[in-house]
C-alpha cells in the first residue's frame, strides 16, 4: 500500500491496520517515507483521530525503534510520574528522592521546557555540575544503587517519536489525543516501569484547556500502558494559575529544596504529596493513600527524602551544597524588582502562559529546541486568585538580566495579573483520580 493511499484513508475518516502502522514508522524510520507524507498524515489524524488499535500500534512501533532500560536485575517496584507540563510546575525534583526514599525505584525521566512551560532538565542543570545526560546503562546502575536518577531522554528511547514530534512541533499537530498519547507512552514505557503515574494538567496553562479533552487523553494512556502490564493511574490537576511561587530555572530548584526540607507553597506541597501517594500505592508499598501519606511525611521529616536527593545530585556531578544553602550556590539575577499592584481589589486571575511567555522573553526558556536558557531569571508570584490587594502591595518580584528584560516581565505581569472586585469561582488544585476502572471527581475545591 503506498503511503500516499494510507494517508488519503486516514483523510476520509479510515483506519491505518496495525501492520500498516507498524510497517509505515519502519519505513520512517529507515528514511524511505519523507516528512511532508508524515505531516500529512499528522494533519489527517489531528482531524480524525485514531482507534485503540491504531493508538496502540502507533505506540509500539515508537517503543520498538529504540533501546530499553534494563531495570528488570532491580527487586524493588519501579514507578515514574509525568507531567503533561505547565508553568512553575517544579513537582518532580521533590517527588523522585521521597518516593526514592520510601523504597520505590524511580527512573525519572524528563523533558526540557520548550514554548510557554519550562523543563525539569533545564531547571536541574541549573545546579552547578549536574549532568542530566546519562547512558542507560548509567541510569540503571544510578537506579540500582540510589534507588532514583533524574535524567532527560537519551537518543537511543523511542527515536521515532523524537523525529515525529519535532514535525508535529513544526506543522501544528501537537494538540491531538491520540498522538500525545502514544508519544508519551512510547518513552515512559521504554524505561522498564511496574507502576506509572500520570499528572494530567488541565486550565489556560496546559495542553489540554478543557476537562473532557483532558480525560480523554489520561484514559488513552492508561489503556496503553495497562494493557503492557504496567499500573497506571492519572491525577488532574489545575494549571489555571502557575503553580507555586517560583518560576524559572534556580528559583524552582531552591523552591524544589524547601518542600523536600517540609516547607514549600502549599500547592506544590499538595500536588506533590498527591501524585506521591499515587505511586507509593502503585508500587504495593502503601495499602491506600492515607498510609502513603504518612510514609511521605516521615521521608521528609526525617530528612531522608533530602538526603537522596543530595546522594542524587552528588552521584550526578552536582554540587551538593545547593541542599543546604540554595541561594549560596544557584546563579542569581543581578536585577531584582518588586512589582506592585496598580489598584486596590481582589485578584481574579494569574494567567499562567503569558507569565510562562514572559520568562521565556527573560530568557528563561526556550522558543527552539537548540536554544540555551538562562538559569538565573524568572518570576516569583505572591498572589493568587481571590486574594484581596490594597494599591501599592507587592504582587511579583521579576528576576532579571538588565533593565530591558525587567521592564518587559513587569509589563508582561501587568497583563497576567487581573483585578476585579468580589470572589472569583475557586478551582479544584487536584480535581479527578483516573484509574482503568473509571474517574472519580475528588472533593474540592480548594482554596489555595
Ligand atoms: N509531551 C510529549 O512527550 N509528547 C507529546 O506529544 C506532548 C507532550
Amino acid at each position: 500500500m503506498s503511503v500516499v493511499d494510507l494517508i488519503e484513508r486516514k483523510r476520509n475518516g479510515g483506519a491505518l491496520t496495525p501492520a500498516e502502522w507498524r510497517d509505515l514508522m519502519a519505513r520512517y524510520g529507515a528514511g524511505d517515507v519523507p516528512d511532508y507524507q508524515l505531516s500529512a498524515l499528522a494533519m489527517a489524524v489531528y482531524f480524525r483521530g485514531m482507534d485503540d488499535a491504531e493508538i496502540e500500534a502507533l505506540t509500539t512501533a515508537m517503543l520498538e525503534s529504540g533501546r530499553t532500560l534494563d531495570l528488570a536485575g532491580i527487586a524493588a517496584p519501579r514507578v515514574d510520574k509525568h507531567s503533561t507540563g505547565g508553568v512553575g510546575d517544579k513537582v518532580s525534583i521533590p517527588l523522585a528522592p521521597m518516593v526514592a526514599a520510601c523504597g520505590v525505584a524511580v527512573p525519572m525521566m524528563s523533558g526540557r521546557g520548550l514554548g510557554h512551560t519550562g523543563g525539569t532538565l533545564d531547571k536541574l542543570e541549573s545546579i552547578p555540575g549536574f549532568r542530566t545526560r546519562l547512558t542507560l546503562e548509567e541510569t540503571a546502575a544510578q537506579v540500582a544503587r540510589l534507588g532514583c536518577a533524574l535524567i532527560g531522554q537519551t537518543a537511543e528511547i523511542a527515536p521515532a517519536d523524537r523525529r515525529l514530534y519535532a514535525l508535529r512541533d513544526a506543522t501544528a499537530t501537537v494538540e491531538a489525543i491520540p498522538l500525545i498519547s502514544a508519544s508519551i507512552m512510547s518513552k515512559k514505557l521504554a524505561e522498564g516501569l511496574t507502576g506509572l503515574v500520570l499528572d494530567v494538567k488541565t486550565g489556560a496553562g496546559a495542553f489540554m484547556t478543557r476537562l473532557e479533552d483532558a480525560i480523554r487523553l489520561a484514559r488513552t494512556m492508561i489503556a496503553l500502558g495497562e494493557r503492557r502490564g504496567c499500573r497506571t493511574v492519572a491525577l488532574l490537576t489545575d494549571m489555571d494559575q502557575p503553580l507555586g511561587v517560583a518560576c524559572g530555572n534556580a528559583v524552582e530548584i531552591a523552591e524544589s529544596i524547601a518542600v523536600l526540607r517540609g516547607g514549600g507553597p502549599a500547592d506544590v506541597r499538595e500536588v506533590t504529596f498527591a501524585l506521591g501517594a499515587e505511586m507509593l500505592v502503585v508500587a504495593g508499598v502503601a495499602r491506600d493513600r492515607e498510609e502513603a501519606r504518612a510514609h511521605l511525611h516521615r521521608a521528609v521529616e526525617s530528612g531522608a527524602a533530602l538526603e537522596r536527593f543530595r546522594a542524587v545530585v552528588v552521584a550526578q556531578g552536582g554540587d551538593p551544597r545547593v541542599c543546604d544553602a540554595p541561594e549560596a550556590v544557584l546563579p542569581q539575577a543581578p536585577i531584582r524588582e518588586i512589582v506592585r499592584a496598580e489598584r486596590a481589589g481582589v485578584v481574579q486571575r494569574v494567567e499562567p502562559r503569558t507569565i510562562g511567555r514572559a520568562i521565556v522573553a527573560l530568557g528563561g526558556g526556550r522558543t527552539r529546541v537548540e536554544d540555551g536558557v538562562d538559569a538565573a531569571v524568572g518570576i516569583l508570584v505572591h498572589v493568587r486568585p481571590g486574594q484581596a490587594l490594597a494599591a501599592g502591595d507587592p504582587v511579583a518580584t521579576v528576576l532579571a538580566r538588565d533593565a530591558a528584560g525587567a521592564a518587559e516581565a513587569r509589563t508582561a505581569f501587568g497583563r497576567a495579573l487581573v483585578i476585579g472586585e468580589g470572589i472569583p469561582p475557586m478551582r479544584s488544585l487536584v480535581s479527578h483520580r483516573i484509574t482503568g476502572q473509571g474517574v472519580e471527581e475528588l472533593p474540592g475545591p480548594v482554596q489555595r
